[in-house]
């Protein structure tokens, strides 16, 4: 019902609903839509209530509505249901639970304001302030584990087309999944596995994007490494649009994907990534090492350059030295 009355105002694009018609459009009373409106404003809503007039958001209010993003989809799977939160830990905790408490359809997407424990790769903490945006998608590939993983690398890819598409931008990625603009991080993603080994499985596709907020609202040393697309653009990008050309762009790679295996996109990786040929520092759990990264192989593999020797990598951060 709250979903809705945001769904109303945010179609009015600033301007005023009376209260009598939200209550008529939505079969309830007049009263219980004051009460609504009450509770979102609690929840962190800029909604304004006019006297005598009715309500309205500000209006270029950017706020994620659900039934704007699937407007733009065309997905077979990808988005076909969307779960949003204002706020809440972590959208890959959420896809957890709900795996455990539903048998989800594939393609499940869950999206957040704001996250209070987001996480990021290896353990670390993901800032997740308003304005960014957090979601997760649920998937079944029905492919071996060790194939699965490779959809970190495909993913990034999907992302970072939708993101040279929507935002114009000249953004590349670092291996495995991260993306970059003028050195500085742009988006990362989180790929989690829930379910059994043996049995049909599935993932958890984390995406965090840096959009509407200034890296400098992020904590230090994270702050300085950052960028966002506001800072890029000069202006907020819609995010309802932003995550519709994504979703739309990750099933396609998705599906390339299924279909083809990592070895029919492992030339536009190549292209995307720009520390090929570099010399690199991979940092480990317990070492890091460095070399030049004279490729990625078949299996999204990075290959090392120490000496004589090519050391194949499968884990670890990349810092470019030159
Ligand atoms: C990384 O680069 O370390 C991965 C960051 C992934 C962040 C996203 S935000 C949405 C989803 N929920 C989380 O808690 N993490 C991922």
């Amino acid at each position: 019902m709250r979903q809705e009355i945001l769904e109303q105002l945010y179609q009015a694009r600033g301007g005023i609903v009376s209260g009598s018609e939200l209550a008529s459009r939505m079969n309830i009373s007049r009263v219980a839509v004051w009460k609504h409106i009450e509770a979102l404003k609690e929840n962190g809503y800029h909604i304004t209530s006019i006297a005598s007039k009715g309500y309205c958001l500000p209006e270029y209010y950017n706020i994620i509505i659900p039934s704007e993003i699937k407007s733009q989809l065309h997905t077979y799977e990808l988005g076909r249901e969307i779960r949003y939160y204002q706020l809440i830990d972590s959208t890959n905790n959420a896809g957890r639970r709900i795996i455990q408490e539903e048998e989800p359809a594939e393609g499940l997407v869950i999206v957040a304001g704001q996250q209070t424990n987001g996480r990021g790769r290896r353990g670390r903490k993901w800032q997740s302030p308003t304005g960014g945006l957090w979601f997760s998608i649920i998937l079944k590939p029905n492919l071996p584990i060790a194939e699965a993983s490779q959809l970190s690398l495909v993913l990034a890819m999907a992302v970072q087309q939708a993101l040279i598409k929507t935002a114009g931008l000249n953004c590349r990625i670092k291996w495995p999944n991260d993306i970059y603009l003028d050195n500085r991080k742009l988006s990362g993603i989180l790929l989690e596995m829930s379910g059994e080994f043996d049995t049909a499985y599935y993932l958890i596709a984390g995406c965090g994007i840096n959009a509407n907020f200034m890296p400098a609202v992020l904590d230090e040393p994270v702050s300085g490494i950052s960028t966002s697309l506001l800072e890029q653009i000069g202006q907020p990008v819609g995010l309802n649009q932003l995550l519709a050309v994504i979703l739309n762009s990750m099933e396609v790679y998705y599906l390339k994907f299924k279909r083809y295996g990592f070895t029919a996109l492992r030339d536009e990786f190549k292209r995307a990534c720009f520390h090929l040929g570099k010399t690199i520092e991979i940092k480990q759990e317990t070492k890091i090492i460095s070399g030049i990264n004279e490729d990625i192989n078949e299996q999204g593999n990075l290959l090392l350059k120490i000496g004589a020797e090519s050391v194949i990598i499968s884990t670890g951060d990349v810092h470019i030295l030159d």
